[in-house]
């Protein structure tokens, strides 16, 4: 991507935090984009000032898991709305998942999302269908959409059932060098589910899914990943036998990195007694043992990244019965907040670090996503200025209404959260000034 031409800025008063570490220091953006000069008190020297006191300056964050619906679903989201809804979120670069009409398994899709991607207000990475229309039977020409670019590739919205043509797709991706990441979900055991199976589940009438249909699969591609020695990435982990495979995966030095989505560590099964289908998603929401799980799994590294899974859905849609209703959340504007609130505040077991939280959202995946050249850090001259500033202490509540995205199926409306993003800055342009969108 060729350098833009902006306006010289000054990100003033801040404390800068990435991956070396934090110090209090100015951030100077040339008008090449990229950063200048970091230090403390800067001169402004007729740039725009961009106010950081109070607040962390850190790399951009970065979503390994995002549906922004376009192609197909303009209805829901675009390439546009859900950008904006990441730069709000405090991103710059999210991968697009591949589940659009048509699907993203074609040099012509692939190609019309990076056009559109050109005019969006963060970063957008397609990614690849591992599969013909992600319908499992035949691979997707990988290594002509690896040749636009693509990094990631992944069925996502469904997992690749048959175990020969993953292994097939496993060996390809690492002639290639790209990472296959997977939907771990056993169709024949999820099949007709809307929830989690358990007693919830039991309670409410509901057919569920159990554990083990997401188990299976992770067991199987952890073997699949031993046999080929390929990548694979292992995506919204929601249950203590998943995270408890990849942390024995991991210490037997297999090549598996995996995500957990804001939803997986802070909602339960418990919250689908509402009958209310802002609740339904795929994987469904589990139980206490698993956020558990989920959340020592993000603290002692067995997960690499919190990923969103931002999934909007029309309210028409979402307003059918549970059973009838698309599964999916939104998760752009609230991810860092939730994390912030769940994970750092003082009754949080285990608590992290407002660091460890950034390095979960954004240099951990800026690596998986292989971006890590534009995003995620180091805060130094020379780099691309791709950033968020953050006051790590303000709280604001969450409004279904005051999203940027076409839907509005939040389930944290009316949540009171700690962590507000107060700019932005995309390739050394601000997309978010004072908490609004610049465009
Ligand atoms: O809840 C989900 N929604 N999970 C998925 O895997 C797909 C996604 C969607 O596309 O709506």
């Amino acid at each position: 991507m060729a350098d833009p031409t902006v306006a010289p800025l000054l990100v003033a008063g801040g404390t800068v935090l990435d991956a070396d570490g934090s110090r209090r220091a100015d951030v100077r953006i040339g008008g090449d984009g990229r950063i200048a000069e970091v230090g403390p008190d800067l001169d402004a020297d007729g740039a725009q000032v961009l106010d950081a006191t109070g607040c962390l300056v850190a790399p951009g964050l970065v979503d390994l898991h995002t549906h922004l619906r376009q192609p197909g679903k303009e209805e829901a989201e675009t390439i546009e709305t859900g950008s904006r809804c990441a730069a709000l979120g405090g991103y710059t670069a999210v991968v697009a998942m591949p589940n659009t009409t048509p699907t993203m398994d074609s040099a012509a899709v692939i190609r019309e999302v990076q056009e559109l991607g050109r005019a969006a207000l963060c970063a957008v990475v397609p990614s690849g269908a591992i599969t013909v229309g992600r319908a499992g039977e035949q691979l997707s020409p990988m290594a002509e959409l690896a040749e636009l670019g693509v990094t990631i590739f992944t069925d996502d919205g469904t997992g690749v059932q048959d175990d020969r043509l993953m292994r097939r797709a496993l060996e390809y991706a690492s002639g290639l060098g790209v990472t296959l990441a997977q939907h771990c979900e056993v169709t024949s055991l999820s099949e007709g589910s809307c929830m989690h199976e358990g007693e919830w589940s039991s309670r409410l009438g509901l057919p569920g899914q159990p554990a083990e249909a997401e188990e299976l699969m992770v067991m199987r591609d952890i073997a699949l990943a031993r046999l080929t020695g390929a990548r694979v990435h292992l995506q919204h982990l929601s249950t203590a036998g998943s995270v408890a495979l990849v942390r024995a995966a991991k210490a037997e030095g297999l090549p598996v990195t995996a995500e957990a989505t804001t939803h997986h560590f802070t909602l339960t099964d418990a919250c689908v007694a509402s009958y209310d289908p802002v609740f339904k998603v795929h994987p469904p929401l589990r139980t206490d043992a698993d956020v558990a799980a989920v959340r020592s799994g993000l603290a002692d590294g067995t997960i690499d990244a919190i990923a969103t899974d931002h999934a909007p859905h029309t309210t028409e849609e979402k307003e059918r019965p549970f059973d009838a209703a698309p599964p999916g959340m939104l998760g752009l504007e609230t991810a860092l907040a939730l994390a912030l609130t769940e994970l750092t505040g003082p009754d949080a077991d285990p608590r992290l670090d407002v660091a460890e939280v950034l390095a979960l959202l954004s240099w951990r995946p800026a690596a998986i996503a292989g971006i890590d050249d534009r995003h995620g850090g180091p805060v130094v001259p020379g780099r691309p200025a791709n950033l968020c500033v953050v006051d790590a202490d303000a709280t604001w509540t969450v409004d279904r209404e005051r999203t940027a995205s076409r839907s509005r199926n939040t389930p944290y409306a009316g949540r009171t959260l700690r962590g507000r993003v107060r700019h932005t800055i995309y390739e050394g342009t601000p997309t978010v000034i004072d908490g609004d969108a610049t465009r």
